[in-house]
């Protein structure tokens, strides 16, 4: 057998490291304040003497964590005791599947406007469980906006209506939830805690975590205490909303590094001024790209319709393909990573999540408009 050194304690200097700026749309950048926490954590959380990743989901560490997590999280978002807070597995791509089949009946229909590819994916798994109604077809315009009221074509009798807040591949978002009876299902995902949210109005609102809110592998669900008791069939534990608020999110071993990561991101929410703080800093930073596109002569074209622009991801075409080959090796060149668009819309897309700073949208747009200058 052969022995390996042990790798080296992190340098007591972690300024020395580089980091260039992320765009990604997730996973995708973190508070640094809570990356050089997690740091110390993961040697020695809460002066245990234990790292975070090697504590007991069943301990008194562990239980204190995901407390305070459950209460930053109510505090930030007014959530009241009609909601559940959750913590789940399975990333959002679960929750397109574990929504229809807890609340959709085989005889019953949801409304879902398909605004992405996203919504399309949860599309698909509803109907495995139940019928839905298109409620407005995003693709017939190339997903370049989200439904007016007048665009969505509502069924009466609805089990839900589910939307996707934030769009993250085109890059739209609507500025109030869509107005409906039924009840509300949202995917916040790519935009959950960016903006104050209204809670009370939703019956379930999730997001994957790997955006805004921590490391992959963890789902926040917020759930209204007398929608979740309505299921339609039977479930598996795992699968069951009920079960698992009966559990505290701790039915098995939960993801206790991403429980614990999402406590101190909500915890930085907080010190920024909350949900206000942030809706305030993301349409600042989402200023400078727009102005920058908006004023490029019509060099760079943005995806959305503007009434509908995401402050999370901005989309964009350049005139060619060519072009934007070469706008992303020359952003790159210049410590710019992640700028390349989905593989269904092409292009670029500057995903700039709460934890991405001001002035790297500055960067971006000073080398849009230098690009253009060169190449326009
Ligand atoms: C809005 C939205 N919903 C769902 C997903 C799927 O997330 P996951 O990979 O956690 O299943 C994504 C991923 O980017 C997303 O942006």
């Amino acid at each position: 057998m052969t022995t390996t050194a042990a790798p080296a304690r992190p340098s007591a200097s972690p300024n020395a490291t580089h980091r260039i700026l992320n765009f990604s749309a997730g996973p995708a950048v973190l508070p640094e304040e809570v990356i050089r926490q997690a740091q110390q954590d993961l040697w020695d959380v809460r002066g245990s003497g234990i790292g975070i990743c090697e504590h007991s989901h069943r301990g008194p560490v562990f239980d204190a964590i995901i407390d305070e997590a459950v209460a930053d999280c109510r505090r930030l978002a007014s959530i009241g005791d009609d909601h559940e807070v959750l913590f789940l597995q399975g990333g959002a791509t679960l929750q397109f599947g574990m929504i229809p089949m807890n609340f959709l009946a085989a005889d019953a229909v949801a409304d879902y406007p398909d605004t992405d590819v996203w919504t399309t994916k949860a599309i698909k798994e509803a109907q495995l469980f139940g019928r839905t109604n298109l409620a407005f077809e995003g693709a017939k315009s190339g997903y370049d906006h989200v439904p007016t009221t007048s665009e969505l074509s509502l069924s009466p009798n609805a089990a839900y209506l589910y939307y996707c807040s934030n769009n993250t591949i085109y890059g739209t978002r609507y500025d109030a939830p869509p107005k409906t009876t039924a009840p509300l299902i949202c995917d916040a995902s790519s935009e959950m805690f960016s903006r104050p949210v209204d809670i009370d109005r939703h019956a379930l609102i999730y997001a994957g975590a790997q955006k805004n809110l921590g490391p992959s592998g963890v789902v926040l669900v917020i759930i209204r205490k007398d929608f979740m008791v309505k299921k339609v069939r039977k479930v598996t534990v795992m699968m069951d909303y009920e079960v698992q608020a009966k559990n505290g999110s701790r039915l098995n071993t939960p993801p206790t590094f991403g429980i614990y990561m999402m406590g101190l991101v909500f915890k930085w929410i907080l010190a920024q001024g909350g949900l206000a703080g942030m809706e305030r800093r993301n349409d600042e930073k989402a200023k400078v790209l727009y102005d920058a596109i908006d004023g490029s002569g019509g060099f760079y074209r943005g995806v959305s319709r503007p009434e509908c622009r995401s402050r999370m991801n901005v989309s964009f075409r350049l005139p060619s393909e060519d072009l934007e080959k070469r706008f992303l090796k020359e952003a790159a060149a210049q410590g710019m990573d992640g700028l390349k668009g989905h593989r269904d819309a092409g292009g670029i897309r500057a995903s700039i999540y709460n934890a991405f700073p001001k002035s790297g949208c500055e960067a971006l747009a000073s080398f849009m408009k230098s690009f253009v200058a060169k190449n326009g």
